[in-house]
Formats: structure tokens, C-alpha cells, sequence
């Protein structure tokens, strides 16, 4: 695969032997210019902050390269660039950043940023959209203007301002409502039972004994990820799709390690391996589709009674295609629509899942007490003893489940939220954001906020980047117990805090602006509600019917693989073996 080698470039340069004085003089120069502009930029950021008035533009990150602006850095670290962003001029002080010609402002602080998601009417992210589309997910550039041409915005009513007419080109709409109402209600309820179903056939199938260890050499790459997927996959999409194509799996994982080169809008004569791993995945989809259509006549889908059936899957997925139906859209460009979607529902809860998985395992006591609290809500079915039955509803409200849960997103998750002012200029916290100009958020930083998060006591502390399995839990008899500082917790309104407790309870209360590894406001992640239960689920379906233990080092701390900051949950980094056995249970 094509990469910038840096290192290797700039052990080149310092190969040559630069004789000429005219060079010298020029890096020189270019030295100069470079601290010149850092000093200025410096200063202009300073005096902004200083000289704060209602309605200042956010103040400049410094930064040394004119025109490049913060490219090199941004490039070179992402994570650690966004964390210099986030400490300059203070925990709530946005800072505007310049990557090249692209302007923006990175937001900080729980208020600002719970103000910014309260306000989504006034913000859109379509535009945006549109182009993670088409430079991420392959939708044909000829396609382009009919996303564009849909002015009408997502809400029922189309926008008064819009002129577009037609009813059935509101794409924007049409997708929201889809996932919205597909993703709750009867059909979430049948999505998840579809998902356990399916779990219990794969698990149950596996290729390990019970009266002997299994070796497996990654456990993560060869085993969770690929159950976890397929099962995410057939409740989402029916189980044709890995009928039609049985690399489905494998060909998307390549796909996901090919989309940040994407997203970084890498040429393809530059990335063209990450080019070939997409184009096999709309041809993959593509060909499920067709398959699909020829057995299932989606234009009277609405008929069907069943929330779920075996060619399109959930219903979800089959109301998009009765409105795709309608549109004139490319094959190509439907097929990396789903492949969107399909990215979406999976590339965040698979490596979660994994997480869930190697958090717990690492720490015995902490297994030992997931499984006691995972026991009453799990059995086999009496008169099919390789089905497991589940009750999902009361598994996912035990407190120290959902607290792993919350954990392993805050931990985990490196996404950048996006917002553009479309109709005017934008004011939070009394400073001024241009129309048009991108708003981001950190998702890693915010849930890092030392101004913002528990971190134990003097005796017992959980600094912001430890793993703490009871962060989420708010225990009766400890104060000092549950996510945020007390002094935060005190700032909720009345009404937001929680009633005098008798036992130990999960709880979110003060997080809001910083726990936000779903994004916020309307454009908020409509697959959370599944989320939640796809990781506590299959989690328990693992260890229920599982013993594993990992086969590394006790003092080797698994770390996420940095690659995929800023596309969500990142995944675990390098192979992990373990054994793993079939346990006894009921
Ligand atoms: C742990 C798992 C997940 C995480 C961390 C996650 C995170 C996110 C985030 C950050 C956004 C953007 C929100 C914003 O801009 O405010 C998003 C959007 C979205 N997610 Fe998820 N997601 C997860 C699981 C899922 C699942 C399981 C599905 C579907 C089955 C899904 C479907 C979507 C869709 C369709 C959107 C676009 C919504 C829109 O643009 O209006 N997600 N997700
Ligand atoms: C589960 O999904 C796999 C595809 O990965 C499929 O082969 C299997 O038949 C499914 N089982 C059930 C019970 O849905």
C-alpha cells in the first residue's frame, strides 16, 4: 500500500550535503518566516482571549507554516494536536483552526457544547454529508447534484426556503425518518432478537470443545469480530448477504482499515489499495442488491406485516430500498449508500464489543462479578438446549453492565462531531461562528475533561485516561462515587438529580456535553438504542458460554490502534492470542 514514508524523506534530506549558500540563506528565511508567524499568531490568540468581548471571533491556534496553517501538525498526530487544541486558552475557550484553506472552530466545554446540539435547527451537516459520501464511501460523483439539489432539510415539513417540489427526492428526510422509526419501537425490539438469534446459532456452532483449551491467536481479529459482525449484519441486512458473498466479512474489515486514507481525500494514485477495498465492496453490495430485488418486490414492502425477512432484512433496510426505488440514483451509488450505512451500524459496536470483551477478561475480580450479574438473565431454551434465551431488557439495566458499557465508549471512542451554521451567523458562549465555516467536536477530549470527570480520591484515584469499570455507578453510602465531580453534580438542576438511592445505580447525570460518543441534538446516532444492547448482549452470550483467558503479559496493556482516531471507536491494537473453552452453565 502506498504510504508517506516521513521519516524516510527527512533521513534523505539529511543526506544531502547542502553546500550552496543561496539554500542556506533560503531555509533561513524560511525559518524565520516560520517563527514570525508563530510569534504573531501567538500573539493575535493572546489578545483575543484578552480583549474578549460578546460576539469576538474564537481565537487562532499559533501555528508556524503560513498557508499550510495547522496541516503538518494535524497530519502528523491528530490525537495529539486536538489535545494542544483543547488545552490553549482554557477548558471552554473554542480556538479556530486553519488546515490549509479549510477554516474552523473546535468547540470545548459541556455547556458550549450541550448549546451547540440544543440549537441543531439552525446547523446542518447534509453538505458535509454529501462529501463523506463521496470521498469515503465511493457514492458517484455524477450523483453528487441530486443529494445537493435537497434543500428541504430533514424535519417532516420541507423547509419553507426550499424550492425542490418533489416529495420523493427529500433524500435527507426520507434516510432520517428511516432509521429513526427503524430503529425503535417493534422493529428495534425484532432487530435485536434477530441479533440474539443469530449469536446463539454462531456461538453454538463455534469450533471449541469444553473439555479441552482452544488456542486462538487473535482473539479480537479471528473470533469476536467476526461473530459480532456477522450477527450485526443478518439482523441488519438478512442473512443472503454472506450467502451471496462469502468474503463479505473479511473484505469490510479491509475496507475499514482503508477509510482513513479515504477520508483524508488521499488520490487514488496514492492510496490504490484503499481505492480497490471499496470498489469491492460496492460490487459486493451491489451484487447482494440485485440478488435481493429479484426475490423481493420492495414496492409492496409496506404490506409485509414482518418486521424482519430473510432478502433485505430488517425493515430498516427494506424501506430504503422502496424509496432508492424512486430515485434516479446509480446502482453504484445505492450500493455506497449501504455500504455507509453498513460502516455505521457496525465499524463503532464491533471494536466496542471487543473492548467489553478484553476489559473484562483482563481483570479477574471484575469478571467474576459481570458473570454473577449477567446469570439471572440467561438460559437455554428447554426444548432447543443450543439456543440461549436472553432477557434483554433486564440484563441491560443492571448497573455495573452499563456502566462498563459507558466506559468503554468514553474510553475508546476518538470521533470528530461536525456542525455547519447554514442559515447565519452562530453565537455560543457569547463568541461568534461564521456561517459556513465547520464547528467540530472532540469526543476523546471532552471525555477526558479533568474540570469534568471523577477521579477517585487521594486513595483510590481513576485518573480521566484509566479504564474504571465503576465510573458510571452512583453508590448509596459514597459520595464520592458516580461520573462527574461533586461540584459538578451539585451544578445539575433539581429536577435532573436523582432521588435518595437504596442501591448502587447507573447513572449518566452531569455528563451531558462530555459523555457524547454518539454526537447530540437531532442529528444525534439513531443506532444507540441498539448499540447499547449489542454490547451488553453479546458480551453476556460470550461469557456466559465461554472461559477465556488472554495469553499475555499481565503487565501488557492492551491499547487502541491510533489509525482510526477520528473515525469512532478504535480498535484494538495487534493480535491478542488467549484459550478459550465451553463452560458448563443452567
Ligand atoms: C457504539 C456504537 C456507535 C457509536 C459510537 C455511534 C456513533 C455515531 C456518531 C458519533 C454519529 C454522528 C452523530 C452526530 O453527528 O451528532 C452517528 C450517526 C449515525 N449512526 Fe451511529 N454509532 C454507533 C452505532 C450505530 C448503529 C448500531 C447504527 C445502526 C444500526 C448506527 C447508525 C447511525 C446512523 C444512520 C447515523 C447518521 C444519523 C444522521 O446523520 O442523522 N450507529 N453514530
Ligand atoms: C447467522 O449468520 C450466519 C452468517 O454469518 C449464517 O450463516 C447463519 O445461518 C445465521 N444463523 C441464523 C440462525 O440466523
Amino acid at each position: 500500500m502506498a504510504t508517506l514514508d516521513l521519516s524516510a524523506i527527512r533521513s534523505r534530506i539529511g543526506e544531502l550535503r547542502v553546500t550552496s549558500d543561496g539554500l542556506i540563506a533560503l531555509i533561513g528565511t524560511c525559518i524565520s518566516v516560520a517563527a514570525l508567524t508563530y510569534l504573531l499568531s501567538t500573539i493575535q490568540g493572546a489578545v483575543t482571549v484578552h480583549n474578549k468581548r460578546h460576539g469576538s471571533r474564537p481565537p487562532k491556534l499559533p501555528y508556524a507554516i503560513p498557508l499550510l496553517g495547522h496541516l503538518p501538525e494535524f497530519l502528523k498526530n491528530t490525537m495529539e494536536f486536538l489535545a494542544r487544541a483543547t488545552a490553549k486558552y482554557g477548558p471552554s475557550t473554542p480556538v479556530r483552526i486553519q488546515l490549509l484553506n479549510r477554516r474552523m472552530s473546535l468547540l470545548k466545554g459541556a455547556e458550549s457544547i450541550t448549546a451547540l446540539f440544543r440549537n441543531s435547527r439552525d446547523l446542518s451537516s447534509e453538505h458535509w454529508l454529501v462529501q463523506v459520501l463521496v470521498n469515503a464511501f465511493g457514492v458517484e460523483v455524477a450523483d453528487a447534484p441530486f443529494y445537493l439539489a435537497d434543500d428541504t432539510g430533514i424535519a417532516n415539513q420541507p423547509d419553507p426556503r426550499s424550492k425542490m417540489t418533489n416529495p420523493e427526492y427529500r433524500i435527507f428526510h426520507l434516510v432520517f425518518k428511516s432509521v429513526h422509526s427503524g430503529l425503535s419501537g417493534a422493529s428495534l425490539e425484532e432487530m435485536e432478537s434477530q441479533l440474539v438469534r443469530n449469536l446463539s446459532s454462531q456461538i453454538n456452532e463455534a469450533d471449541i470443545q469444553s473439555d479441552s483449551w482452544t488456542t486462538i491467536f487473535d482473539l479480537y481479529g479471528s473470533l469476536i469480530r467476526t461473530i459480532a459482525f456477522r450477527a450485526a449484519v443478518v439482523s441488519l441486512c438478512g442473512p443472503k448477504v454472506f450467502e451471496c458473498i462469502p468474503t463479505f466479512d473479511a473484505d469490510f474489515w479491509t475496507f475499514d482499515s482503508a477509510l482513513p486514507d479515504l477520508f483524508k481525500e488521499m488520490p487514488r494514485w496514492l492510496a490504490p489499495a484503499s481505492y480497490a477495498a471499496r470498489d469491492k465492496m460496492k460490487e459486493h453490495l451491489q451484487k447482494w442488491q440485485s440478488f435481493a430485488h429479484e426475490h423481493y418486490d420492495v414496492s409492496q414492502g409496506k404490506l409485509d406485516k414482518r418486521e424482519w425477512e430473510e432478502f433485505f432484512g430488517s425493515r430498516l433496510m427494506r424501506t430504503r430500498h422502496e424509496f432508492f426505488q424512486k430515485m434516479p440514483l446509480s446502482k453504484e451509488t445505492i450500493a455506497a449508500d449501504d455500504l455507509g450505512l453498513v460502516w455505521a451500524a457496525t465499524a463503532n459496536t464491533v471494536p466496542a464489543i471487543g473492548w467489553m470483551l478484553l476489559e473484562v477478561l483482563q481483570r479477574p475480580d471484575l469478571l467474576r462479578r459481570v458473570r454473577e450479574e449477567i446469570a439471572p438473565y440467561i438460559s437455554l431454551d428447554p426444548s432447543d438446549p443450543s439456543r440461549m434465551i436472553v432477557d434483554i431488557p433486564n440484563l441491560c439495566s443492571r448497573p455495573l453492565l452499563q456502566s462498563l458499557y459507558a466506559e468503554v465508549l468514553r474510553l475508546r471512542s476518538g470521533t470528530v462531531i461536525n456542525r455547519v451554521p447554514t442559515s447565519s451567523d452562530f453565537h455560543i458562549g457569547g463568541w461568534h461562528f461564521k456561517k459556513d465555516e465547520q464547528i467540530i467536536i472532540s469526543t476523546y477530549d471532552t471525555a477526558r475533561d479533568q474540570y469534568v470527570w471523577n477521579q477517585g480520591t487521594v486513595d483510590d484515584p481513576h485518573p480521566v485516561n484509566e479504564f474504571w469499570p465503576d465510573r458510571f455507578i452512583l453508590y448509596p453510602d459514597n459520595p464520592n462515587s458516580g461520573p462527574v465531580l461533586p461540584t459538578i453534580a451539585q451544578q445539575q438542576p433539581k429536577k435532573m438529580q436523582h432521588p435518595p438511592i437504596s442501591e448502587p445505580t447507573f447513572s449518566l447525570d452531569g455528563t451531558a456535553g462530555s459523555w457524547i460518543p454518539y454526537g447530540g441534538g437531532t442529528r444525534m446516532c439513531p443506532g444507540r438504542h441498539f448499540a447499547k444492547k449489542e454490547m451488553i448482549v453479546t458480551l453476556a452470550m460470550f461469557l456466559t458460554e465461554f472461559d477465556i483467558e488472554l495469553l499475555i503479559d499481565a503487565d501488557c496493556e492492551i491499547k487502541p490502534d491510533l489509525k482510526y482516531f477520528m473515525f469512532g471507536v478504535m480498535h484494538p491494537q495487534g493480535k491478542i492470542p488467549a484459550r478459550i473453552r465451553r463452560r458448563r452453565f443452567n
